[in-house]
């Protein structure tokens, strides 16, 4: 049996050892549920969460109680939504970089759907961003690997209607770059913690004016008093996350964030997987060489019975649609092969993986 090797960081970044080893001791010597009591334990869960929340708004350049607690980017996409009340006089502008999570919550709710343009390299065209009330803006397609340029593509939008309200979803994009949400200058960001080593069933919502938005979900810890029928509700960001948090990841979610600071993942390592790639005649690359993941077809097979061959040989990758379908659409494929590393993958792996592709290639 060959060694594992897990090529699909994209999908899910493996967990360095010292989140792991911080989840396993919170849940072994600390556990206790948060804001519900006064023992030391309780004390010690409310503190891992504030320092969390402090981690992560110093990590995207925020404000402590615009940083929401979510189960993860389609929990926070949802929310969003629901927190817009969008009607059917409301227009959303989406790309066709998005993952269903980022532009499907939106469909739902009726309002009018516009599409802002790519380029010819598959980026948002900054000079076509057409007038919308929200914007959807993928920061990092899942099957592209391209960093969008965030901030020009709100000021784009801002020029045609000022009071645009921006959504950016930043799963992908949030390992391999810095989020800097006043830069950005935008409403909302979500991302999930399991893509940057945290563990799954944490994800973060950022919310430029918590105070403008009203809870979408109800429940214990968001209530501050209730006098006779009269509710009063708790201050961002305790407002916005009722009922009890996923405590254990997010344990986690700091360790990882302080783990990614010094151990990105290495482009350098696609670069030369896409140096391989592409001298084998039946591969054609979708993404590009600068891309932080490495997408492709084959001639004459498909996508699943490729994945099928490489992962008999140990090698995990995505294949499919990513949940990404329409850019497979706009490229003129049903799916791809998705090759993606975190900072634990070596060159040695890489020369094994393309060394199998030929193999089974030839
Ligand atoms: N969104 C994840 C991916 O791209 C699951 O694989």
């Amino acid at each position: 049996m060959n060694k594992i090797i897990y090529l699909d960081a994209a999908a899910s970044y493996l967990k360095p050892d010292v989140v792991i080893d911080t989840q396993v001791d919170y849940l072994r010597h600390n556990y206790a549920n948060a804001g519900r009591g006064v023992c030391g334990r309780a004390q010690f869960t409310d503190n891992m969460i504030a320092d969390a929340r402090r981690q992560i708004a110093d990590f995207m350049n925020a404000e402590i109680n615009q940083i929401v607690f979510t189960s993860g980017t389609t929990d926070a996409m949802n929310m969003i939504a629901k927190m817009l009340n969008l009607s059917a006089d409301k227009t959303v502008a989406i790309s066709d970089l998005d993952h269903h999570s980022a532009r499907l919550p939106f469909v739902e709710t009726g309002a009018n759907v516009v599409l802002c343009p790519l380029d010819v390299n598959f980026n948002i065209d900054i000079s076509a961003v057409p007038y919308a009330d929200v914007l959807i803006i993928t920061a990092m397609s899942n099957v592209l690997g391209v960093a969008q340029d965030v901030a020009q593509i709100i000021r784009s939008a801002r020029q045609k209607n000022p009071n645009v309200i921006t959504v950016v979803d930043a799963a992908q994009f949030v390992v391999h770059n810095n989020i800097d949400v006043k830069k950005w200058d935008c409403d909302f960001v979500c991302w999930s913690g399991h893509k940057i080593g945290a563990d799954t069933g944490v994800g973060v919502m950022y919310i430029k004016n918590p105070d403008s938005f009203s809870p979408v979900k109800f429940g214990g810890g968001m209530v501050l008093k209730v006098e006779n029928n009269n509710i009063v509700l708790n201050s961002a960001p305790d407002v916005f996350e009722a009922g009890t948090l996923p405590l254990t990841q997010i344990s986690g979610i700091g360790v990882a964030i302080q783990y990614l600071q010094s151990h990105r993942p290495d482009t350098d390592l696609i670069k030369y997987l896409y140096d391989g790639l592409s001298k084998i005649p039946k591969i054609k690359m979708l993404s590009c060489r600068d891309a932080s993941l490495c997408s492709f077809v084959i001639d004459g097979m498909h996508v699943l019975d490729f994945g099928t061959l490489l992962g008999a040989c140990g090698v995990c990758v995505r294949v499919g649609n990513m949940c990404a379908s329409w850019i497979h659409e706009l490229m003129g494929v049903s799916g791809s092969v998705r090759i993606s590393v975190g900072a634990y993958n070596t060159k040695q792996e890489i020369e094994t993986v393309i060394k199998y592709i030929k193999d089974i290639l030839k």
